[in-house]
C-alpha cells in the first residue's frame, strides 16, 4: 500500500512538473507504458481485494471505491467458516419447512416486567371471552406480581436477573420464546413490557398477526455513533459492520422465527461476548443489535422492519414520553388509537397495535 500511495504521489508531482521540450517520442512512449501498467496494476489490486474488503479502499479514495463497486465485477464471497455453513443450512431448513398446521392456533403474549403489571385489569378486559386463542407468560424479574386476573394467575415462568443492554436482557427474551414454544398450538408469540397496552380489540390482534407471514422485528442501518458507531471487529469474520442493524427490542414472531432464535448459537455467542456496555470504549447493547441483526443476514424478506408497538418520541428527549398511571385515559387510548389508525392506512401498512412505553 506505501509504494502505491508513493506511486501515486510521484505520478502526481511529475505532472506538476513542466515537460521540457527536449525530452522526445521516445520518453512520450515510455510514458504511455507506464501508465497502462498502473492502470492494470490499479485492476488486478481491485480485483484481488473485492471491494467489501477495505484494503481496497486504503489505496484508493473511498469515491473511488464506491465508482469501483459499481463497474467492477463482483470479487468472490467471503468462505465461510464451518460454523456459518452448519448454522445456516439449519436455519434455512427451519425457514423452508412450512408450519404445522395448529387446530386452535394461539397467540403467545410475553410480558417481561420487573414485578406486578400496572395495566392487568385492561389486559384481562381485552382477554375475555376469547379462552383457547391466547396463552399468557410471566417472566418477573425482580418482585413475584400479585395477580388479579386469571388469566395471569400461575403463568409466570422461572425467572433470572436482567440488566438493561446487557445479554441477559437477549437470554430472558429467549426463556419466554422457549416456554412459550412447548405449547404447540402457539403460532405468533409478542413480547410485551408492563407499560404495554392493548390498543385493539383482541379480534383484530388475533387475525392481524395470525394471517400475516412476516414477524414484526424493528430493522434499520443507522450510521451514527449509536448504531454502527457501536460495532465492534471482534464480531467479524461472521458479523460484517455492513450488516449491523439497530431495532427497538419489542417484537411478534411467527413461530418458525422463534425456532430459528432458539437454533442460533453462533451468531448470539458473537453478540454475547462483544456487544455489552463498556466495551472498548463502546457501548452496545445487545438487546437493540442481535434480533435485527440476525434476521437481517439471515432472513431479510421475512420481517417487517418495523415493529407493532408505539412509542411516543414527539416530546423530542432521550427517552420517549412516558405515561404514568394517571395518564392512562380513555381519551388517551382513543388518542394513541386514532394515530395508529392513521399510520394505517399509509402505503407500507404501518399499524400500531400495542403502546410500549419505556420508562
Ligand atoms: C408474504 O406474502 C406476500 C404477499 O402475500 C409476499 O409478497 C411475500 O413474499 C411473502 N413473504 C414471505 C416471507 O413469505
Ligand atoms: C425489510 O428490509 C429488507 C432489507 O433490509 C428487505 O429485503 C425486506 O423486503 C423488508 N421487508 C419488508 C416486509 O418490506
Ligand atoms: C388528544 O388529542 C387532542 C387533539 O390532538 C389533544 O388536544 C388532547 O390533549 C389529547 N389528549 C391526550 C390525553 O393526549
Amino acid at each position: 500500500m506505501k509504494s502505491a500511495k508513493a506511486w501515486r504521489l510521484s505520478v502526481k508531482d511529475m505532472q506538476i512538473l513542466p515537460a521540457p521540450r527536449q525530452r522526445g517520442q521516445l520518453k512520450k512512449s515510455s510514458w504511455i507504458i507506464v501508465l497502462v501498467s498502473l492502470v492494470s496494476l490499479f485492476l488486478v489490486c481491485a480485483y484481488v481485494y473485492p471491494p467489501q474488503s477495505s484494503t481496497a479502499c486504503y489505496v484508493f479514495s473511498s469515491h473511488g471505491c464506491k465508482a469501483l463497486q459499481n463497474w467492477l465485477p463482483p470479487g468472490p464471497a467471503r468462505e465461510l467458516t464451518d460454523e456459518e455453513i452448519a448454522s445456516r443450512v439449519v436455519i434455512r431448513d427451519i425457514l423452508k419447512t412450512p408450519p404445522t398446521i395448529s387446530i386452535s392456533p394461539k397467540i403467545a403474549f410475553l410480558y417481561l416486567t420487573p414485578g406486578p403489571l400496572p395495566f392487568e385489569k385492561l389486559w384481562d378486559k381485552f382477554f375475555q371471552g376469547h379462552e383457547g386463542r391466547f396463552s399468557v407468560y410471566v417472566h418477573a424479574s425482580k418482585d413475584k406480581p400479585v395477580h388479579f386476573s386469571r388469566y395471569f394467575v400461575n403463568r409466570e415462568i422461572r425467572s433470572g436477573q436482567v440488566d438493561w443492554g446487557y445479554i441477559s436482557m437477549v437470554d430472558v427474551e429467549r426463556r419466554l420464546l422457549a416456554n412459550a414454544l412447548r405449547d404447540p398450538d402457539n403460532q405468533h408469540f409478542v413480547l410485551l413490557s408492563d407499560s404495554c397496552i392493548p390498543l385493539h380489540d383482541f379480534d383484530f390482534v388475533y387475525n392481524y398477526l395470525m394471517y400475516t407471514n412476516v414477524s414484526f422485528v424493528d430493522c434499520f442501518e443507522d450510521p451514527g455513533p449509536h448504531g454502527s458507531g457501536r460495532y465492534i471487529e471482534h464480531m467479524l469474520p461472521e458479523v460484517e459492520k455492513k450488516d449491523f442493524r439497530k431495532g427497538a427490542q419489542w417484537f411478534t414472531m411467527k413461530r418458525q422465527h422463534a425456532i430459528v432464535v432458539m437454533a442460533d448459537n453462533l451468531y448470539y455467542s458473537k453478540f454475547r461476548d462483544y456487544c455489552k456496555p463498556a466495551m472498548e470504549g463502546r457501548n452496545c447493547y445487545s438487546d437493540e443489535h442481535y434480533l435485527p441483526t440476525f434476521f437481517y443476514m439471515l432472513d431479510p424478506a421475512g420481517i417487517a422492519n418495523w415493529s407493532v408497538t408505539h412509542v411516543d418520541w414527539s416530546e423530542g428527549k432521550w427517552h420517549p414520553k412516558s405515561y404514568g398511571k394517571n395518564d392512562v385515559t380513555i381519551e388517551l387510548m382513543k388518542n394513541i388509537t386514532s394515530i395508529a389508525d392513521s399510520v394505517h392506512v399509509t402505503s407500507d401498512e404501518r399499524a400500531s397495535i400495542f403502546c410500549a412505553i419505556l420508562c
